[in-house]
């Protein structure tokens, strides 16, 4: 089984905000798959893994009526602006999403985690891990973005690949560990043993001002992998450089769409 690894990203709050209405529905989408608790239980204990500035875990913990909720992050940027939405009842951890699934194994009715898990390679292992942060008969809900095959992508590793990046990256290109939704399916059958599942992708289209903002897009996202592995000096080169070969290869278009294929994916664990 594939060892799972960590992926390093020089987050950016304002930068990941630029789109934010297009980067909140996929959000509320996953938490519309959530079941209620059953009346006249206390609200679930709820997770939210790679949980960025928080204020979506504060939405999250409302929508959810839950007695508790955890969100855990590890970008120090991100987490900064989480105090603003701590509350009764909602916490925030700077803490990497692996070293949670140790702490917190087995505590939580429902581990939520949105556009995160494909930071992490090794889903095989990854995945089966998370979803032990559930109680027997709690839920998980996952989403990840399915789009390394986009010319937004191959760009990058492209460019990545041209020198002077090669060398000052050593060699080292952002792997998408993210799979087709029948792999996890399988998957939360053989290793969650999920008594009930429910994984879809769905495409999500985004009609950008023009070719460009693809590029501003990346910035709060992809290229955050790229930009915090080079030098200061290298930073703003490849930025632009990655914006010359994107141009080159979508074509200068105005408006631009761009169809964001992601992944959901929602089980019950075994009581
Ligand atoms: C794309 S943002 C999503 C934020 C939030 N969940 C949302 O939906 O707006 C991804 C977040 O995952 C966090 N992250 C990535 N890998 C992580 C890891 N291994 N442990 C903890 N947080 C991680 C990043 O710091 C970032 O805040």
């Amino acid at each position: 089984m594939a060892e799972v690894a960590v992926s390093q990203g020089g987050w950016n709050p304002t930068q990941y905000d630029r789109f934010k209405d297009e980067r909140r529905q996929p959000f509320f989408d996953l938490a519309a798959l959530v079941l209620p608790s059953e009346s006249g239980s206390p609200g679930p204990r709820v997770a939210d893994l790679g949980c960025g500035s928080g204020e979506l875990t504060a939405w999250l913990h409302q929508e959810l009526g839950a007695a508790e909720t955890v969100g855990v992050d590890s970008s120090e940027a991100m987490l900064a602006q989480s105090e603003a939405h701590v509350r009764p009842g909602v916490r925030f951890e700077r803490m990497d999403i692996l070293e949670a699934t140790e702490a917190y194994a087995g505590q939580f009715d429902v581990v939520f985690s949105n556009a995160a898990l494909q930071w992490i390679t090794g889903h095989e292992s990854l995945i089966p891990r998370v979803a032990r942060l559930a109680k027997p008969g709690g839920q998980l809900a996952v989403q990840m973005p399915a789009n390394g095959g986009h010319v937004s992508h191959r760009t990058a590793a492209a460019v990545a690949q041209e020198e002077p990046y090669r060398g000052a990256l050593g060699g080292w290109l952002r792997e998408d560990p993210v799979q087709a939704p029948d792999w996890y399916a399988s998957l939360l059958h053989r290793e969650v043993g999920a008594a009930e599942q429910r994984v879809y992708l769905e495409v999500y289209g985004h009609l950008l001002p023009d070719t460009r903002a693809m590029v501003e897009w990346v910035k709060g996202s992809l290229l955050t992998a790229y930009l915090a592995r080079l030098p200061e000096g290298l930073r703003q080169p490849f930025v632009e450089r990655y914006t010359e070969r994107l141009l080159e290869a979508a074509g200068e278009q105005a408006p631009f769409f761009y169809p964001f294929p992601r992944v959901f994916l929602w089980a019950r664990l075994p009581s």
